[in-house]
């Protein structure tokens, strides 16, 4: 088994939690206990905790899931990079992947494609695996232009590669994220479709993960866990919570 596989498989669907800008102390000590308590040993359960809680986690939830970080630094190994943090650091506190391309990190930090593209290889360079976030802006869905959207965000990330590493594909329209309002699963179903398309077209495994995000919550997992399609969550809000968290799980295993 290759190492794409043993990380990033399609079965059982991935189920990953991004915790973003959340937590403290105690609460992240209390989510990580709740996890735990109600998971069996599951890796492809994935979660994303803040580069200050990555310890603790990995402490607590090691044995029972696999944890990422939520981001990486573009600059290789170790140096005067103040407030940074390495692909190689990453690796030596245990993560397992990390995320790029983020809609947050994209529209409200201004990272460039250039910079996920950079950030993508760091991971891949220090042996993590990557899952890439794309996904359009409700204008761009208006105005027609989301499958345009979805492969310039592919071919900017991915194209010309040298170097290939573990990845999945977490389809995250942008509208979708932290709205309350997912997209539809004809929305859903469609947008991988066209994933696939260009994963294929650059060279990549059309077959590897490629998960839905934005607003998943206990009531609608079951409806997006129907596309069969559809290789996993990218779950936020939800997350935070060990009940949601681990009743999202749940349906995902049924
Ligand atoms: P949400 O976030 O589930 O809170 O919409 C998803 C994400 O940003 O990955």
């Amino acid at each position: 088994m290759t190492e794409q596989h043993t990380l990033f498989a399609k079965t059982p669907r991935i189920i990953a939690g991004n915790w973003k800008m959340h937590g403290t102390k105690a609460s992240v000590q209390a989510l990580c206990a709740g996890i735990a308590a109600g998971l069996r040993r599951d890796p492809a359960v994935m979660v994303f905790p803040s580069f200050l809680h990555l310890d603790k986690v990995q402490e607590m939830l090691g044995t029972h899931c696999r944890v990422g970080a939520q981001d990486i630094s573009q600059f290789p190994d170790q140096g005067a990079f103040t407030g940074e943090v390495s692909g190689a650091m990453l690796r030596d506190m245990g993560m397992a992947a990390i995320l790029v391309g983020h809609s947050e990190r994209r529209h409200v930090l201004g990272e460039s494609d250039q910079l996920i593209r950079l950030k993508l290889q760091r991971g891949w360079e220090a042996g993590l695996g990557v899952m890439l976030c794309v996904g359009e802006t409700a204008s761009e869905r208006d105005l027609g232009a989301t499958q345009e959207r979805l492969r310039h965000q592919l071919r900017s990330a991915l194209g010309q590669d040298k170097l290939k590493g573990p990845l999945a594909v977490a389809y995250e329209p942008v509208w979708a994220i932290g709205t309350g309002r997912s997209a539809t699963t004809e929305q859903v179903a469609l947008s991988l479709d066209w994933l696939r398309e260009e994963l294929a077209g650059l060279g990549h495994d059309p077959d590897l993960p490629v998960l839905y995000g934005g607003s998943v919550n206990m009531r609608n997992a079951e409806e997006l866990l129907a596309i069969d399609t559809m290789d996993g969550l990218l779950v936020g809000g939800a997350s935070l919570q060990a009940e949601s968290f681990l009743e999202i799980v749940a349906q995902a295993r049924r």
